[in-house]
């Protein structure tokens, strides 16, 4: 095994989450210029071209100057192979988002210093909590005005319900940033504002009892503050303890400025020594270790039209276990065929690299010809199990959905169900009706007019969609459930989905919880199960 274990061992696989606006590209742009997986030197984008270079691949995102799609970014350094899945960047975002989540083993979390946490970092943190992802946060932007140092963490802790351990500790903001306080090594690492796109500049590291060195660099007041700080730091934070961070209960923060480039290195050395190598999935034989076993990857996103020119369909897997070479073959196990995978890539950046082998952490995109979906396993041929679904998550926005040209039935039908299958939209139908009447269900709004450009681009078919006024879907989990018999508020609506299985819409909170009161027995869920 030797080599094989090797590669998969230095693999380290997360995804970067933040609200957007906070750096979330700046600091990616940065760790890849550590990895030196691409030459920023010179050449330092503005927002909207570093943007359309990593993700922008449709063309909605180019009319909007907004990424909607997620992509996947490999670098080495240090000796590690990282990779990084980006997330969408705007606030309506989509399930992707979420689904991203489900193919990392770790979550990085930008965090505006002088914003502390925002609405979609909320949002995000909620699914790697349900899924116990360790979480490291950066807290950005700090030669800006920050917010006070023990009260960012506190809201963290209170928000978000998450235990915080300093790694480091900043030394003023804005114009008197000075750098941070390493609290391992004790020594301060002073803030250097380094020329955009190079490496990190001069830093000077200053033991804590170097008196004179320090009082020269951050000056008396400062030097003073710090003492007091880390005094109370010691105190009152939680302990550092890899269990407890690797458990998704405690997050190691770091200060920086990913912008002028601080801080950023040395929050991937000690990030690179905290996170794990690619961790062993659930599948419903047992947990699968990525080491013991050979190939095995679930699907978790796909996506249309990453290249307009041959209106192609990317499958995005991750690999749990084994290695993957482009001559073998594999099983998909839903569709009960073993096949090879076309054209398996890496998407880097804008451009895509035919890969001859990949391994358990990393990511591939393949062709689909429209066979995969969410959460679909792929194995050795003569292997039968499953992963684990990827759970769909609670839509927010509903509305009706007509076709203005009748005539245009199938195409019509054939485009919807083909976007939902690809996991952009959820689609339902009215609880007693068949495809006539289509109610679209979407995490992000933005979805919507995804769907309309592309129905009308693809498919060619013109829609009208009319927003409806729920909220709230819940799964009913009871097998055996008389849905006429059921007894909810007057603005419930029952619904189904594609496979017939029955869900109820609510306008708001209350109605839900007076349904489950009227209903003795009465489970319902918020996540569906694919
Ligand atoms: P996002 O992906 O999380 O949405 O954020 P992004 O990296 O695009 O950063 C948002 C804005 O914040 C950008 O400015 C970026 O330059 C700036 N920024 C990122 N990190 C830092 C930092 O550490 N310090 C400071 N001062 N600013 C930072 P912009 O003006 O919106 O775009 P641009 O044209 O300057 O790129």
């Amino acid at each position: 095994m030797g080599n094989f274990a090797d590669e998969i061992n230095k693999r380290r696989t997360f995804a970067i989450i933040s609200h957007p606006d906070a750096g979330k590209t700046t600091l990616t742009e940065k760790f890849l210029l550590y990895g030196g997986a691409i030459n920023l030197a010179g050449s330092v984008k503005g927002k909207a071209t570093a943007r359309h270079a990593v993700s922008d691949w449709m063309e909605i995102e180019k009319e909007r100057g907004i990424s909607v799609t997620s992509s996947v970014l490999q670098f080495e350094y240090g000796g590690f192979c990282i990779n990084i899945l980006d997330t969408p960047g705007h606030q309506d975002f989509s399930e992707d988002t979420y689904r991203t989540l489900m193919a990392a083993d770790s979550a990085v979390m930008v965090i505006d210093a002088s914003k502390g946490v925002e609405a979609q970092t909320r949002k995000l943190f909620k699914v790697c909590v349900m899924r116990r992802i360790p979480i490291f946060t950066f807290i950005n932007k700090m030669d800006r005005d920050a917010n006070d140092t023990f009260e960012l963490l506190d809201e963290i802790e209170k928000e978000l319900g998450i235990a915080t351990c300093p790694i480091n500790w900043p030394i003023g903001s804005g114009k008197s940033f000075k750098g941070v306080y390493e609290r391992e090594s004790k020594c301060v690492i002073t803030y250097s504002d380094t020329e955009k796109g190079t490496k990190e500049g001069q830093t000077t590291r200053i033991g804590i009892d170097e008196e004179d060195m320090l009082i020269s660099h951050i000056g008396e007041a400062f030097k003073t503050q710090l003492l007091d700080e880390i005094d109370l730091l010691d105190g009152a934070s939680a302990e550092y303890d890899l269990d407890r961070i690797r458990a998704g209960e405690l997050t190691p923060v770091f200060f920086g400025s990913a912008l002028t480039n601080f801080g950023v290195e040395i929050f991937l050395q000690h990030f690179l020594k905290m996170t794990t190598t690619p961790l062993p999935r659930k599948a419903d034989i047992g947990l699968i270790d990525p080491v013991e076993n050979n190939f095995s990857a679930f699907v978790f996103k796909i996506q249309a039209n990453m290249n307009k020119a041959h209106r192609d369909r990317v499958a995005f897997m991750r690999i749990c276990s084994g290695k993957y070479d482009a001559s073998m073959e594999v099983k998909h196990i839903q569709g009960g065929k073993v096949m090879r995978l076309s054209q398996p890539q890496q998407i880097m950046a804008d451009e895509r690299k035919i890969l001859s082998e990949a391994y358990a952490g990393d990511i591939i995109g393949v062709f689909d010809p429209g066979i995969f979906s969410i959460g679909d396993t792929l194995c050795m041929p003569k292997e039968q199990f499953q992963y684990e679904g990827i759970p769909t998550f609670a839509p927010e926005h509903f509305a009706r959905v007509r076709q203005l040209d009748t005539m245009k039935r199938k195409q019509f039908v054939k485009g919807i169900t083909q976007i939902a299958q690809e996991g952009a939209i959820q689609i339902f139908q009215e609880f007693n009706t068949g495809m006539e009447e289509i109610i679209v269900g979407v995490v992000g709004v933005l979805q919507f007019d995804v769907l309309k450009y592309r129905l009308e681009n693809e498919y060619n078919v013109d829609i009208r969609l009319e927003n409806l006024p729920y909220e709230h879907i819940r799964w009913i989990e009871n097998k055996d459930i008389d849905l006429d018999r059921l007894t909810g508020t007057s603005d419930m609506k029952k619904i189904k989905d594609l496979k017939g299985n029955p869900l109820l819409l609510f306008v708001n909170q209350w109605s839900v919880g007076m349904t489950v009161e009227r209903n003795k027995g009465l489970i319902l869920s918020e996540f569906g199960r694919n």
